[in-house]
């Protein structure tokens, strides 16, 4: 075998099943090394599209990130549909050779809950309760069944209301909201993320959902409608094939029973995104981390933003390393970095 990190050579592929052997044997041999190589326990600036090529093949242990969730932020502006959709798509597939058989791929992200739809017919709303008469449609065409000659000022004397509220109700011109605007509807984004993640090589091994603070002042939507406000997020979590190290005592028991071995995991949002727009909490990073990582292992986050994955992965004496597009983001990170940790990280600046 040739090009593989420390503990992959030491790996007895040999003493595996013969039928393993074979189905492994192209993911155990890894492909030639990359040249300059990514440096670990550093930031790197420039466009983890590009840059995750640089990472030496089966070295990653787990890579957790959030991407751009093509929701408006200003780190997504430039970004199209289509163009969100191929950067995650290409960040996917080139994970593939850089994590450890074995090794995984935990995508946290979540559904886009205004997502707009020039197709969508509009969704028109009856607002039943804004109504000062309670008189529907349906009574007048139950009175006009039973009078079929009565005319409109006949009926507004009948329901004693006003000519005008028998003509809005009749041809449904009282109806509000999304007359000429462009619809908007929630797009599931967990098909896309489970067929890139196939694509590349990988399987879904687990998922979980992340319940975080109720984002009330963000739900333009609640007067008019009965969608649910923004209050969860997911956690995908992709195996690349090999074999996976299983270790009980990579947490305590309180810790399985209570995070490691449940589907829902409760913690709040970061409430201060006064450095970086979209953080998150450093329970996400350490809980994956602490599940899937062992000590002195690369972890690995290619959309690093603040530094959050770095300063869970040094807490938990893992090494890391990151990639952010953002050079102010970069040199935010360092910053946090060293202010949560007393560890001053390199940092590189990337041709994009
Ligand atoms: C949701 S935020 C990640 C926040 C991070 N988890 C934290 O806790 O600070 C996504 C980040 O991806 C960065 N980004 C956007 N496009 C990128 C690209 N092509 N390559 C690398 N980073 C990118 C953005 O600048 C932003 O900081």
């Amino acid at each position: 075998m040739r090009n593989l990190t420390e503990e992959i050579k030491n790996f007895r592929f040999d003493r595996l099943p013969k039928d393993l052997q074979k189905s492994l044997s192209t993911i155990y041999n890894s492909e030639k090394s990359v040249e300059n190589p990514l440096k670990v326990n550093a930031i790197h600036q420039g466009d983890a599209a590009k840059l995750l090529k640089r990472i030496e093949p089966n070295s990653i242990a787990v890579s957790v990130w959030s991407p751009p969730y093509f929701v408006g932020k200003n780190y997504e502006k430039h970004l199209t549909f289509e163009g969100w959709k191929n950067l995650l798509k290409s960040v996917i597939a080139n994970h593939f050779p850089i994590i450890k058989p074995g090794g995984f791929l935990v995508i946290n992200i979540a559904d886009i809950l205004v997502f707009k739809d020039e197709n969508m017919p509009k969704i028109q709303a009856d607002a039943v309760h804004r109504k000062k008469i309670s008189l529907s449609k349906e009574d007048i065409l139950n009175i006009l069944a039973e009078n079929p000659t009565m005319n409109r000022n006949e009926l507004a004397k009948h329901f004693k209301c006003s000519e005008q509220t028998i003509d809005r109700r009749l041809n449904g011109n009282n109806v509000r909201g999304g007359k000429h605007e462009t619809q908007s509807r929630v797009k599931i984004i967990g098909g896309l993320v489970e067929d890139w993640a196939l694509e590349a090589g990988f399987y879904p091994y687990d998922r979980r959902i992340w319940v975080k603070d109720a984002a009330w002042e963000n739900s333009r939507w609640a007067s008019l409608s009965y969608r649910a406000v923004d209050e969860f997020e997911y956690i995908y979590i992709f195996w690349k094939p090999g074999i996976i190290k299983y270790d009980r005592n990579r947490l305590s028991n309180d810790d399985w029973k209570n995070w490691g071995s449940r589907g829902v995991w409760q913690f709040p949002s970061v409430r201060a995104n006064d450095d970086h727009e979209a953080k998150f909490p450093v329970e996400l990073p350490t809980r994956v981390i602490k599940l899937l990582s062992d000590e002195k292992e690369i972890v690995l986050d290619c959309f690093m933003g603040s530094g959050t994955t770095a300063i869970a992965a040094i807490r938990e004496n893992r090494n890391y390393i990151g990639i952010e597009l953002d050079p102010e983001y970069v040199k935010l990170s360092k910053i946090n970095i060293l202010k949560e940790t007393g560890i001053n990280p390199i940092i590189t600046f990337n041709a994009n």
